[in-house]
């Protein structure tokens, strides 16, 4: 007996629907999608040959970097049985009519009519809803510059589940960049609709946006703000590390001044509470030394295994194509 398919009923929560930031999900949304990728998870272990998305098209646009997002989407749909087509450029390096001064609108304006699903990243705060302003069919952001990261919050509650069960409950420390980070404005999102603490742990300089810290504090989220790690880790069950990114930084002089801010080591790991988990949504730089990798609760290389099962639900989901 494997995990359990959604119903009719339960599919057309998504059916349709853009996937555009982590706000806009409500938790019947977000359970359908823990349990959508459950499903889909059991059939890539039992090695299940899928159809799902037999003769549909995924159009992945990638205008920034990206090793796992755009990778484990493309194997997602593959692995559904569907097929993809790609744009992968930078703003350095176009290949697209981008290079021509074609604008995103006009762009997805064409490709909407090639594809049954589209998947975007940009490094422009927004792009993912300008996409879907232009789309007849389902646009699912994947990164759009210091906005949100809705697929990669996703997978970080799945990965939460598989790790510890529950989510309820939990305390989750999260670390780095919350200023600029686009994977924690979203994380927060879902962690809020399980009701639980957070801590914010950062420099002074890169503190989570006031109108989200506002947000969750007027919705009863318990949220506390602090740059000493060691005392937030000796405190959480999960602690989400994020890189400092450099790209993001209007000068690099104000880069240089924040990074290696905090760096997760053995040190640090030795003040946790047993069971504590470390995530990152990845890449690393030097946030989380290579000795923690070791560590049982360093999670985040099957973190990141899990985006393919909830890339899968979202683009089954999202198209009506749970078969
Ligand atoms: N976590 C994440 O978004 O990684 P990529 O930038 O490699 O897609």
């Amino acid at each position: 007996m494997g995990a359990p398919k959604p119903t009719p009923e339960e599919m057309e929560l998504l059916k349709g629907q853009d996937v555009l930031s982590a706000r806009d999900l409500s938790f019947e949304q977000l359970q359908l999608i823990m349990k959508t990728a459950a499903y889909y998870e059991d059939a890539l272990v039992n090695k299940r040959r899928l159809y799902d998305m037999d003769g549909k098209i995924m159009a992945s646009l990638f205008f920034e970097p990206s090793t796992r997002t755009r990778l484990s989407f493309e194997a997602a749909m593959q692995r559904l049985g569907g097929n993809v087509i790609t744009v992968s450029e930078t703003p350095q390096m176009q290949i697209s009519s981008t290079a021509k001064g074609e604008t995103l609108y006009d762009a997805i304006k064409v490709i909407d009519g090639y594809v049954d699903v589209i998947v975007v990243r940009s490094p422009i705060k927004g792009a993912a809803q300008e996409a879907a302003d232009a789309a007849d069919h389902p646009v699912i952001n994947a990164g759009d510059g210091t906005g949100q990261h809705p697929t990669q919050a996703l997978l970080d509650i799945y990965t939460i589940i598989k790790e510890h069960g529950r989510v309820e409950g939990m305390k989750v420390a999260l670390l780095g960049d919350l200023k600029y980070g686009r994977t924690v404005h979203s994380l927060v999102y879902l962690l809020k609709h399980y009701g639980c603490d957070m801590i914010f742990v950062s420099p002074p300089q890169l503190k989570m946006p006031e109108e989200i810290t506002a947000e969750l504090r007027e919705e009863g989220i318990k949220v506390e703000e602090t740059d000493d790690l060691k005392a937030a880790v000796a405190e959480a069950d999960i602690l989400y590390v994020t890189r400092i990114q450099r790209e993001r930084f209007p000068s690099q002089e104000e880069y240089e001044s924040v990074k290696d801010s905090y760096i997760v080591n053995d040190q640090v790991v030795a003040v946790a509470k047993k069971g504590m988990s470390i995530l990152h949504p990845l890449p690393r730089v030097n946030e989380i030394a290579v000795s923690v990798d070791s560590y049982t609760g360093a999670a985040y290389f099957r973190q990141a295994h899990n985006g393919v099962p909830i890339r899968m639900a979202l683009l089954a989901l999202t198209t009506g194509n749970v078969r």
